[in-house]
C-alpha cells in the first residue's frame, strides 16, 4: 500500500526566513535559492496578458483562450532529435496524474494525485515545498475514475487548489502554508472534485464531479482574498416545490419529469471552464445526467437543461447567459465537460469569436461564443446515435436505434467518449485543433431492477453485460473494434485534414509550438513529438508509465524545456483492464522534463512479480456460484479493478493477490481495511455469501489466466 501519507509537508522549512537563512543556504544551490526567493506575483494584469510571456505557463490552458500553443521555438523540427530528459522528479503516489503544471518567474507548481501540490525549481526539478490536504479515508473511496487532479491556480502571491474532497484551498505561493480553506460541497451528498480552479478577475470559479454516483451540479465562485462565497450556479433544477434560485432553473426546470431531484440529476462541471475576459464571460461545460438512462431520472423523456451544455455565466453575478446543449435527452454519459477552446476565427467570410469543443457525443462544435449561436456541427469520430446535427434546430438527429431499453445496445461512442477530458491544443499557425480521439464501443442497457443507494455508484444501467469475452479468439476480436487517434481537424471546414491512428485507445493531451510541433504523451508509455501540419511522428522517447496528462512548455534563461506530468491513471486505466491491460504500462509517478540538451536518465524499471500464488476452487464449487459473483463483481468492483477482473495498470489486479489477501478477504472489502487507500468498505452493500461468490469467481479468473497463453506486465 504506497498513499499520499509517505508525502507530508515536507517544504525546506522556513529557509526564506532569515535566522535559517545562512545555514540552509550551503545546502541549495543558488538557483534553487533564486527561486524560492522569488515570490509568485501574478496580477491580473499580468494573467490578461499571458501571450506576452511565452516564457511562463500561467494558466492551465496558458492563455484565457485555453489554446495550449506556445510562441516558444527554440525546439523546432531540425532539432528535435536532440531533445533529450533534462529532469525527473519522483512523486511517491501510484496513482494516476493528469494535471497541467503552471510555472511562473523561474518555479513550477503541480498538483498530483491525492490533490498533493508540489512546488519545484523549474530548472532542475529541485522540491523547495509540498502540501499534502489530507483526503480523508472515506472521501478517497468515492469515486468513479481515479483519485486525479487536474491542476492549480496561482494568482497574486497564492497558489489554489480544490482538494479531492470538495475543499478549495489558498496556499502561500513561497511556502506552501495554507492561508484559508472552504468545503465547496455539502457533505451529505458524494461530491468530489478532480478539476482545476480557474481564475476570473478576482475571484476562483470551480466545479465538481459525482454524478455517476448522483449528485446535483454546479459552479461556484469565491473571493481569492477571502474565501467568501461570491456566486453559484446550479447546471440542474432542485425539486421545484422549494422554489428556484433564478430564472435558468425555472426555465430548465419545464425540460424535466419526475422526480429527477432525488438522484441529484447529475449534469457536474468536473473539468472544463474557460473565460473572456473582454465579454466578461465565464463559459462551463456540463456533465452527464444521473442516473444515466434518461428513462430512470425523467421518465417521459424532455431535454434536461443544462445537462450535456456550453453554458456562458456572467462572470460578475453567475447569472445565466445563455447556452448550446450537444445532447438534449442526454442518456449516454455524453458529458459537455470536455475542453473548450476560445479562439477568433473567419468563419463564412465573417471574423467570429468562437467556442470549439469535441465533446464525448462524437461532434465537434463551433459556437459564436458571445451569442452562443451555432457555427458548425461535424463528426470527427464513428458516431451511431445520431446522423448528424440538424444546423437549422441545432439538435443532433437520433438513429431510430439510439436509445436503449432493457436489451444492450452496441452504441458508438461509449461513455468514454470519442474525446475524453484530456486537453486539445489549436494552433493559429496551422488553424487546426487537434482532438486526442478514441473509439471505444460501448453496449448500454438499463438496469431492470434499479435501486438508488445514495453515495454509492448509481449508473443506473447492467454492467453485467460489460464483463469481456472469456474465449480468446472473441476477446481479440472486441479489441479490434477499439482504436485512438490523434486527428488534426479543420475547425472551419468540419472535416479531419489528417489522421493518425495510436496503439492505445486513450492518450494524452495535446500541446503545440510556434515551430509547428506537437507534443503528446500515450498511453502506450511513449512521449511523442510530431509535424502539426502533417501529423507525422518526428520523436519519441519511453516514459516508463502510460501518460494521460497534458504536457506544457517554458523557458528560463534562454532555454526551452518541455514538461509533462507522467503516471498512468483514471478511468480507462481502472474499469477498462481489458483494453489497458493490452498496453502492458503501469504506474510509475514523475514529472518529466526535457530539453535540448538534456542529459538525465532514468533508472531502470524493476521487474514486477505478478506471479500469482495458485489459489483453487474448493472441490465442488457450483458454476452457478461464479457466475452470480461474476455479475455482483461487475456492479460493485468493475468501475475500479477493471472489466473481467482484469486490471489496466493502476490498481491491484485481483488476480494476482496473495493467499494472504484471500485469508484477510472479507477484512479488506467488507470492513474497509484499506480505506485509506481507497478501497471502499463494502459491508452496507453486499453480504458474506455474495463476496464469498465474488472471491469465486476471481479465482477462476486466476486460474483461467494461469491457463491462458496471455501473458501480463
Ligand atoms: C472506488 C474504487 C474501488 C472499488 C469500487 C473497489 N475497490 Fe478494491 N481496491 C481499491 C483500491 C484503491 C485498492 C488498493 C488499496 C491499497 O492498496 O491501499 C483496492 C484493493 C483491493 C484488494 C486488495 C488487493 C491486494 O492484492 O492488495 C481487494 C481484495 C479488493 N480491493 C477487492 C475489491 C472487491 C471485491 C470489490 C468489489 C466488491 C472492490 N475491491 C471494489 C479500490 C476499489
Amino acid at each position: 500500500m504506497l498513499i499520499s501519507r509517505t508525502v507530508t509537508s515536507t517544504f525546506l522549512p522556513a529557509f526564506c526566513q532569515s535566522g535559517l537563512m545562512l545555514g540552509v543556504s550551503i545546502l541549495l544551490t543558488l538557483a534553487q535559492v533564486q527561486a524560492a526567493e522569488k515570490k509568485a506575483d501574478v496580477s491580473f494584469d499580468r494573467l490578461l496578458n499571458a501571450e506576452q510571456e511565452p516564457g511562463q505557463w500561467l494558466i492551465h490552458g496558458r492563455t484565457f483562450f485555453e489554446q495550449r500553443f506556445s510562441p516558444l521555438k527554440q525546439i523546432t523540427q531540425e532539432n528535435i532529435n536532440k531533445l533529450g530528459l533534462d529532469w525527473h522528479f519522483d512523486i511517491n503516489t501510484d496513482r494516476g496524474l493528469e494535471g497541467t503544471p503552471i510555472v511562473v518567474d523561474g518555479v513550477m507548481y503541480a498538483a498530483g494525485a491525492w490533490s498533493i501540490v508540489y512546488a519545484l525549481d523549474a530548472r532542475n526539478g529541485r522540491l523547495l515545498w509540498s502540501y499534502d490536504p489530507k483526503i480523508a479515508a472515506d472521501a478517497a473511496s468515492i469515486q468513479c475514475c481515479d483519485i486525479v487532479d487536474r491542476g492549480i491556480a496561482v494568482y497574486k502571491d497564492r497558489v489554489y487548489v480544490a482538494a479531492f474532497d470538495g475543499r478549495l484551498i489558498a496556499l502561500n505561493a513561497g511556502d506552501g502554508t495554507p492561508i484559508w480553506e472552504v468545503n465547496t460541497v455539502t457533505d451529505d451528498w458524494p461530491y468530489t472534485i478532480t478539476g482545476a480552479p480557474r481564475i476570473v478577475r478576482d475571484k476562483i470559479v470551480i466545479g465538481n464531479s459525482g454524478a455517476d454516483l448522483g449528485v446535483r451540479g454546479y459552479v461556484s465562485a469565491y473571493d481569492a482574498d477571502s474565501g467568501k462565497l461570491s456566486w453559484r450556479f446550479y447546471t440542474v433544477p432542485g425539486n421545484p416545490a422549494k422554489g428556484f434560485e433564478n430564472p435558468a432553473m425555472e426555465m430548465a426546470a419545464k425540460t424535466w419529469k419526475g422526480e429527477w431531484w432525488q438522484y441529484g440529476g447529475g449534469g457536474t462541471v468536473w473539468d472544463s471552464i474557460s473565460y473572456d475576459p473582454a465579454l466578461d464571460l465565464v463559459y462551463i461545460g456540463v456533465g452527464n445526467g444521473s442516473p444515466w438512462p434518461q428513462d430512470i431520472r425523467s421518465p417521459g423523456g424532455g431535454d434536461n437543461l443544462f445537462l450535456s451544455s456550453i453554458v456562458a455565466l456572467k462572470a460578475s453575478s453567475g447569472e445565466y447567459v445563455w447556452h448550446y446543449q450537444t445532447t438534449p435527452g442526454e442518456t449516454w454519459d455524453y458529458t459537455a465537460t470536455q475542453h473548450m477552446i476560445l479562439a477568433d476565427i473567419e468563419v463564412d467570410g465573417r471574423l467570429r469569436k468562437v467556442i470549439m469543443q469535441a465533446p464525448k457525443n462524437g461532434f465537434f462544435y463551433v459556437l459564436d461564443r458571445a451569442n452562443g449561436e451555432l457555427l458548425r456541427a461535424d463528426a470527427y469520430a464513428k458516431v451511431n446515435w445520431a446522423t448528424h446535427v440538424d444546423m437549422k434546430t441545432g439538435r443532433p438527429v437520433e438513429t431510430a436505434d439510439a436509445r436503449y431499453g432493457l436489451t444492450p445496445k452496441f452504441t458508438l461512442p461509449s461513455g468514454m467518449g470519442a474525446h475524453n477530458w484530456h486537453p486539445m491544443s489549436y494552433s493559429p499557425n496551422t488553424g487546426l485543433v487537434y482532438i486526442p480521439a478514441q473509439e471505444i464501443p460501448g453496449m448500454f442497457s438499463q438496469k431492470a431492477d434499479f435501486v438508488f443507494s445514495k453515495g454509492s455508484t448509481n449508473l443506473g444501467i447492467s454492467l453485467a453485460n460489460v464483463a469481456p469475452p472469456e474465449d480468446e479468439a472473441t476477446l481479440k476480436e472486441v479489441l479490434s473494434t477499439v482504436h485512438g487517434y490523434l486527428i488534426g481537424w479543420d475547425p472551419v471546414s468540419g472535416k479531419a485534414k489528417w489522421s493518425h491512428e495510436q496503439t492505445s485507445p486513450v492518450n494524452g493531451g495535446v500541446l503545440t509550438t510556434a515551430s509547428d510541433l506537437l507534443f503528446q504523451g500515450r498511453g502506450d508509455g511513449k512521449f511523442a513529438a510530431h509535424n502539426a501540419v502533417n501529423g507525422k511522428e518526428l520523436w519519441t522517447q519511453e516514459a516508463q508509465t502510460g501518460l494521460i496528462a497534458p504536457p506544457i512548455t517554458y523557458e528560463i534563461d534562454g532555454v526551452q524545456y518541455v514538461s509533462i506530468m507522467a503516471g498512468w491513471g483514471g478511468g480507462f486505466s481502472l474499469a477498462f483492464g481489458p483494453l489497458a491491460a493490452q498496453l502492458k504500462v503501469r504506474n510509475v509517478s514523475r514529472i518529466l522534463t526535457y530539453s535540448l540538451d538534456g542529459k538525465d536518465k532514468l533508472p531502470p524499471l524493476p521487474v514486477l512479480n505478478v506471479q500469482a500464488d495458485s489459489q483453487t476452487l474448493p472441490a465442488g464449487t457450483d458454476p452457478d456460484h461464479i457466475e452470480t459473483g461474476k455479475n455482483i463483481y461487475h456492479e460493485n468492483c468493475m468501475v475500479c479493478h477493471g472489466a473481467g477482473a482484469i486490471g489496466g495498470g493502476t490498481l491491484p489486479d485481483l488476480r494476482f493477490s496473495s493467499t494472504k489477501t484471500f485469508e484477510s478477504w472479507k477484512t479488506i472489502v467488507l470492513k474497509g481495511a484499506l480505506r485509506s487507500g481507497g478501497m471502499p468498505a463494502f459491508d452496507k452493500l453486499i453480504s458474506s455469501e455474495e463476496l464469498e461468490k465474488i472471491r469465486l469467481y476471481i479465482i477462476k479468473r486466476a486460474n483461467d489466466f494461469a491457463t491462458s497463453n496471455l501473458t501480463n506486465n
